[in-house]
């Protein structure tokens, strides 16, 4: 039997990719940029066995069964892979054996934090090194047909996504921009906020924005374009200013489209709002741009900021958004903050104004991840493994 365990980290777009021309081979309409995080905060964990004697593909997702091969997205990934296998003359396993695949995140999904790009990303990247084939651009162009933003999340760093042109979407691929050592002080804190609303899953919601929004073209044809050169700039001269102001302004209009599709999609809550409206206060207070937002289709915030500001920020954020957990593990989770809590952190005098500080209630944040920019997927020894005998390991 041949095993191998691999994890693949999760990304957040800065400039948002939101609707398709090819609904099967997921190509986008735009072009899309993003980070991937450090995968020891959270990640997607896959491992794959194959052998002679299997009698179907099988795949058990956070130790429940789930249905392979009536799966499309699944089926794809693993066809595109194989025939990568005979293209490169790959024979490791033979391809005629069937597969047995466990996947889990170690981060919550209910926290609809992008856990199908890292999920995708693992899957495909498992299928390389069980058949031996390299990672390469050809690679992201599978993982896009698991999920679109999962392409992304074959390398780390910063990624653009280049929409490309071409209808059977070989030039619809990733490509690094600056491997993580280029801005390694760039961090990152998700606040997961509180909210129980059904919200439109991403693959329904831009299919309704491509057909009945009035302003995604001109997101697609006029803004994208210009902010993906910015944005690029702004990354190779690590230019936090500009950085900040376009991840903003994306976030915005990314939503802005959501509104506009009809009938509107809502992601952001009234907190995520006060968030917004936190992060400007913040930045305006401090007198530069040193904390910037972003929305993917949820409530939660991602702030980007540099390690340096981290313990001021957080400092901050506890001001305004109080939190009886603090200042414990489980609330603050991930890279730890020395005396996060303990009132120690110096705020500039104009943090404490009433318009600062708007009345909002206690404990409207859940928990907050603090991670940072990090590496593209790896292989694990086989000890990480979630297999035994091509059977998933209950008790992990
Ligand atoms: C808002 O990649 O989940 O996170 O391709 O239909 O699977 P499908 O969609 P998905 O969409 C991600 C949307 C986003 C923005 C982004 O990650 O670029």
């Amino acid at each position: 039997m041949h095993t191998v365990t691999c994890i693949a980290p999760v990304n957040i777009a800065l400039i948002k990719y939101w609707g398709k021309r090819n609904e099967e081979l997921i190509l986008p309409i735009n072009d899309s940029i993003s980070m991937t995080l450090n995968a020891n905060e959270m990640c997607a964990k896959t491992t794959i066995s194959s052998w002679e004697t299997f009698k179907a593909n099988r795949m058990w997702l956070n130790g429940e069964e789930v249905t392979f091969e009536e799966n499309a997205r699944l089926m794809r990934c693993l066809d595109g892979v194989r025939r990568l296998a005979v293209a490169n003359g790959a024979l490791k396993v033979p391809l005629n054996w069937k597969v047995h695949i466990a996947s889990r995140n170690n981060f919550p999904t209910a926290a609809g934090l992008a856990s199908s790009a890292a999920g995708y990303a693992c899957l495909v990247y498992t299928l390389a090194r069980l058949y031996g084939i390299p990672i390469n651009e050809e690679l992201t162009a599978v993982a896009r047909q698991g999920s679109g933003s999962a392409c992304r999340s074959l390398y780390g760093g910063f990624v653009r996504w280049h929409s490309g042109v071409l209808d059977d979407g070989s030039d619809s691929v990733a490509k690094q921009v600056v491997s993580p050592d280029h801005w390694p002080n760039m961090h990152i804190l998700i606040l997961v906020v509180n909210d129980a609303r059904k919200k439109t899953p991403s693959t329904k919601g831009m299919q309704r924005a491509v057909t009945t929004s009035a302003l995604i073209q001109h997101r697609a044809k006029v803004v994208v374009p210009r902010r993906t050169e910015e944005l690029t700039e702004a990354i190779q001269l690590r230019d936090f200013n500009s950085f900040a102001e376009i991840t903003m302004k994306d976030s915005n209009q990314f939503h802005a489209i959501a509104l506009d599709t009809y009938p509107p999609c809502v992601y952001m809550n009234d907190v995520s709002h006060s968030i917004v409206n936190f992060v400007h206060a913040y930045n305006e207070a401090v007198g530069s741009l040193q904390a910037a937002y972003t929305f993917d289709a949820g409530p939660n915030a991602c702030l980007y900021v540099l390690e340096e500001n981290v313990p001021q920020l957080l400092a901050a954020i506890q001001l305004a958004f109080p939190n009886d957990l603090v200042p414990s593990v489980e609330y603050l989770r991930g890279i730890q903050v020395p005396n996060f809590g303990s009132q120690n952190e110096k705020l500039p005098s104009k943090l404490s104004d009433a318009d600062f500080l708007e009345k909002r209630s206690k404990n409207v944040l859940k928990y907050i991840i603090h991670t940072k920019i990090g590496n593209g997927p790896s292989q694990l020894s086989d000890d990480n493994s979630l297999l035994v005998d091509g059977l998933p390991v209950s008790s992990l």
